[in-house]
């Protein structure tokens, strides 16, 4: 019998684990570095691991066809796995749901809105960005579904902070100007009169004094290293041809008035792991992920329309009641269950796994969160204030807008005229969705002006705890041990995944690593038997 070297890894990882695997790999040379150690590690199941073994793949059954569900069928499906998915809406995706025109939305309360939204225009309701370090990009090059860059963070945009006093929005570059000047225009005059001395060499001030000349733009020690703006700032008239050298933007706020503008507090948002630039999009809307994943499983494998009712772990395997798309009670029975459903889904569904697992389904505190989505006659975000994507960050109740990362200098655009949580998020969600849009053009209209009224051609809003088979947008648990470890092992058959049961909450790739978490020991599990 010869081994494939890739099955020979399967083996040692199934068996050994992880470390084994990388021990292992690493003596074929084969060990990555280690920043790509922890995703390497994942080898999925493959047919050679049943027929090296004597074994014969099994039945699962798959709760959900969101991130996780699909993923698990996925890659189970490499190995031959039967797999069957179980979805209890119209689609797949779960919270990865993009909105195009003609689209329905239907919530809790049984309210719709229809989107009116034109030919080439979609609103990703759900996911919209992705961090390069997460698998998800991985899954986009496996799955052939093309990307482009997600413009998260743009010295264009804006920062409004109503609460603090201002009467118009800054532009990124121009609160940056002013924040790294003046903090430079302090560091510099404490550094020079000695003040630092203790925590800095003679070197130390040559060289921190030279950096921050450059970062804050500001004079030199005879001016007393004044920040007294410049181009960092922006012009109000561009510099031109001939004699039209351009307008430095001023006037100049003092320090004390920038302090008191609060728009520093605003720039760790970009150097955030999860949310620092580069991102990345699928190129026509995100929806392009669980759409790849459903063709590569097989359509025929999914159910739509089909709504848990009952999970029975039985003696030899699992037994799933759920009521099919024409309203049949319907059965299905397995080896096993993935249940990639919410947390407090699952908790409302009943079950025999036993009161712990009921309590520990009923840790996790759920999240509000949603978005509008406004489309505009004009780009005139970009022709009149030169907005090419980006994010302004505000301290009213739409939170954040976002400008779109696709589409450039076409005709018509889509802004997302609020993304917030928690209390904002609840306000607007207590509305119908004409009050919602009405509230959300009020507010974007002390950013832009009249025309974020006047341009508009159709709307629609999403308000995650409404959606039905979701209700709410991500949850926290109040510790990662007792109920969130409960959930990590298998309840008999039945294992759970989903980004709930990860470090990267809200995050598609907080989903996926949890599925392959899943199959590998559901795999693993088979193959030990
Ligand atoms: N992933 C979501 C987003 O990027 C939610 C989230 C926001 C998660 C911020 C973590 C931090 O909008």
């Amino acid at each position: 019998m010869s081994y494939s070297r890739r099955g020979f890894l399967t083996a040692v990882g199934a068996t050994g684990g992880a470390g084994a695997l990388l021990a292992t790999m690493g003596a074929l040379g084969l060990a990555p570095t280690a920043e790509a150690a922890a995703r390497t590690a994942f080898v999925p199941p493959q047919p050679s691991d049943f027929s090296l073994t004597g074994r014969a793949a099994k039945k699962v059954v798959i709760l959900g066809a969101g991130i996780a569900g699909l993923a698990t069928a996925y890659e189970l499906g490499k190995a031959g796995y039967d797999c069957t998915v179980l979805e209890a809406l119209d689609r797949v995706g779960g919270r990865n749901w993009t909105i195009r025109g003609g689209d329905k939305i239907t919530e809790l309360d049984g309210s719709t809105q229809t989107a009116r939204f034109s030919d080439g225009i979609y609103m990703n309701a759900g996911p919209a960005r992705l961090a390069q370090w997460m698998v998800t990009m991985d899954y986009c090059r496996e799955l052939g579904v093309p990307l482009e860059v997600f413009t998260n963070s743009n010295s264009q945009s804006y920062i409004f902070n109503a609460s603090a006093g201002m009467t118009s929005p800054v532009r990124w570059r121009t609160a940056k100007a002013d924040v790294y000047g003046y903090i430079s225009e302090l560091l510099s005059t404490a550094t020079d009169s000695g003040a630092l001395d203790a925590k800095l060499t003679a070197d130390d001030k040559e060289r921190l004094l030279s950096f921050l000349r450059g970062f804050g733009s500001i004079g030199n020690k005879a001016s007393g290293f004044a920040y007294t703006g410049n181009e960092h700032r922006g012009y109000s008239v561009d510099p031109g041809a001939g004699e039209q050298p351009g307008t430095i933007l001023g006037p100049v706020p003092s320090l004390s008035e920038v302090l008191a503008s609060g728009v520093g507090q605003r720039f760790s948002f970009e150097f955030g792991y999860d949310q620092a630039m580069l991102m990345f999009q699928p190129v026509g809307g995100m929806d392009a992920i669980p759409k790849a994943f459903a063709d590569a499983i097989g359509r025929h494998k999914i159910s739509l329309r089909s709504t848990v009712t009952r999970i029975t772990d039985l003696a030899d395997g699992v037994e799933v009641e759920y009521q099919d798309a024409h309203g049949r009670k319907r059965k299905v029975t397995a080896d096993f269950c993935v249940a990639a459903m919410p947390p407090h889904i699952l908790a409302k569904t009943p079950h025999n796994l036993g009161p712990d697992v009921q309590a520990a389904l009923s840790m996790p505190t759920v999240t509000s969160s949603g978005k509008i989505g406004l489309e505009y006659r004009r780009r005139w975000w970009e022709t009149d204030e030169n907005i090419y994507g980006g994010i302004t960050n505000t301290d009213l109740d739409l939170s954040v807008m976002w400008y779109p990362s696709y589409g450039y200098g076409t005709r018509r655009g889509l802004i997302i005229g609020y993304y917030n949580n928690g209390a904002n998020q609840d306000a607007y969600a207590a509305l119908p969705h004409a009050q919602r849009e009405k509230r959300a053009v009020e507010q974007g209209m002390k950013i832009h002006g009249p025309k974020y009224r006047d341009e508009l051609a159709a709307s629609v809003s999403v308000s995650w705890r409404l959606q039905p088979h979701i209700e709410g947008a991500w949850v926290g648990w109040p510790s990662r041990t007792g109920g969130y470890q409960l959930l990590n092992r298998p309840a008999g058959h039945v294992h759970f995944a989903g980004d709930w049961l990860s470090y990267m909450i809200a995050w598609q790739a907080g989903a996926l690593e949890s599925a392959r978490k899943t199959v590998t020991d559901l795999h693993q599990r088979v193959l030990s038997h």
